[in-house]
């Protein structure tokens, strides 16, 4: 059963998503994203862990250890890795797993780096297998292995390369494989933002694009975002557009609340995506446990894309658990959209979380 039309799943292309759109123009991802750690918010251990790398790194006058991110899309991933080339003094090379298909490709971006640069590959769980396979000799003896030639005149021809900083993001850490995983010397997982480290983003961003805001007004928009500053800063340029011609062009908590109120993002910052994804559990599942592939075929979506995308900000405002037998929908849930909760609750719909599936 497909429902897609009737329920109209919009993945990326809703306003809280938190994939990177191109709508997002130049100011949000270029003049908003911070340049240092100092002015980078949130995710406090890993700024301080990773400034103590860095200052080891630069003391000894050599390149950082590879680094992993691993997180949901939205949190700064590729920000982070700007801002580490950018704390280190050296040049960032940007690319992702997807856009690298053969070995080649790999090899003419690594032998054109200079000392210390770093080389960042979003997506890195997508890189095909074969072109890995020269990752491993170039992230350990900065050396690529090539083979000239085929049949019984066929060579090996090893090329020394520049000490670099390999960056890997990835929203999936389960799906790098282990020996991937095990030559990145650091590991770094994100997590989502609370409100009031997103209404200091906003509050920053609105001072960047000459947005006038009170801390009311920024804290109705954090707490409808979804723990994402790109989203975060997606709602701040809308509701400006609110505030210029329906207000004075200043963003209030009221003025706020009305513009999120057009755009159908509720108070936890659910849209009607997730609104009808817990509402088809709930009608045609009894709110649970129903298979992630069922529900994603189900709602005509991808597997994937439920798990990146409408999963971990469900999970975290408990509006949704994962079981060994599937999702289940939480009594929670229920409350919020106004669904009286069955006397015989779904099995393990109570909002207890699986740890070992989680
Ligand atoms: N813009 C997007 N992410 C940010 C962050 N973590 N800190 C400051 N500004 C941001």
């Amino acid at each position: 059963m497909n429902i897609e039309n009737e329920f109209d799943f919009e993945g990326e292309n809703r306003i809280v998503s938190a994939a990177a759109s191109p709508e997002d123009g130049q100011d949000m991802d270029t003049s908003l994203r911070p340049k240092t750690l100092d002015e980078y918010i949130g995710q406090d251990k890993n700024k301080e862990n990773l400034k103590v790398y860095i200052e080891a790194a630069k003391q000894r006058g050599g390149a950082l250890d590879h680094v992993l991110l691993f997180g949901p899309p939205g949190l700064g991933k590729t920000t982070l890795a700007n801002i580490i080339a950018n704390e280190m003094g050296v040049n960032i090379h940007v690319t992702s797993g997807p856009a690298i298909e053969k070995q080649g490709d790999l090899a003419a971006l690594l032998t054109n780096l200079s000392k210390g640069d770093v080389l960042f590959i979003d997506e890195i769980h997508r890189l095909p297998r074969q072109v890995e396979e020269i990752l491993y000799p170039a992230m350990e003896d900065y050396a690529l292995d090539i083979i000239i030639g085929n049949g019984p005149s066929a060579r090996s021809l090893r090329i020394d390369l520049a000490r670099f900083t390999l960056i890997g993001a990835t929203t999936r850490s389960g799906q790098v494989v282990q020996p991937l995983r095990d030559r990145f010397g650091i590991h770094l997982k994100l997590d989502l933002y609370t409100p009031e480290q997103l209404a200091t983003i906003v509050k920053r961003s609105a001072g960047i694009l000459g947005i006038e805001i009170d801390e009311s007004g920024a804290y109705e928009i954090a707490s409808r975002s979804r723990g994402t500053p790109r989203i975060a800063n997606r709602l701040l340029n809308r509701t400006r557009d609110f505030a210029q011609v329906h207000g004075n062009g200043r963003i209030t908590s009221e003025l706020a609340s009305y513009a999120l109120e057009r755009l159908e993002i509720d108070k936890l910052g659910l849209d009607n995506t997730d609104r009808r994804m817990l509402q088809v559990i709930i009608q045609f599942y009894h709110g649970g446990p129903v298979g992630l592939d069922t529900l994603a075929a189900t709602i005509g979506e991808e597997a994937i894309t439920l798990e990146d995308v409408y999963e971990p900000y469900l999970m975290q405002i408990g509006f949704l658990s994962r079981t060994q037998r599937g999702r289940c929908v939480t009594e929670l849930a229920y409350k919020h959209l106004g669904i009286p909760y069955p006397a015989s609750p779904p099995q393990g719909g109570s909002g207890q979380i699986d740890i070992f599936n989680a």
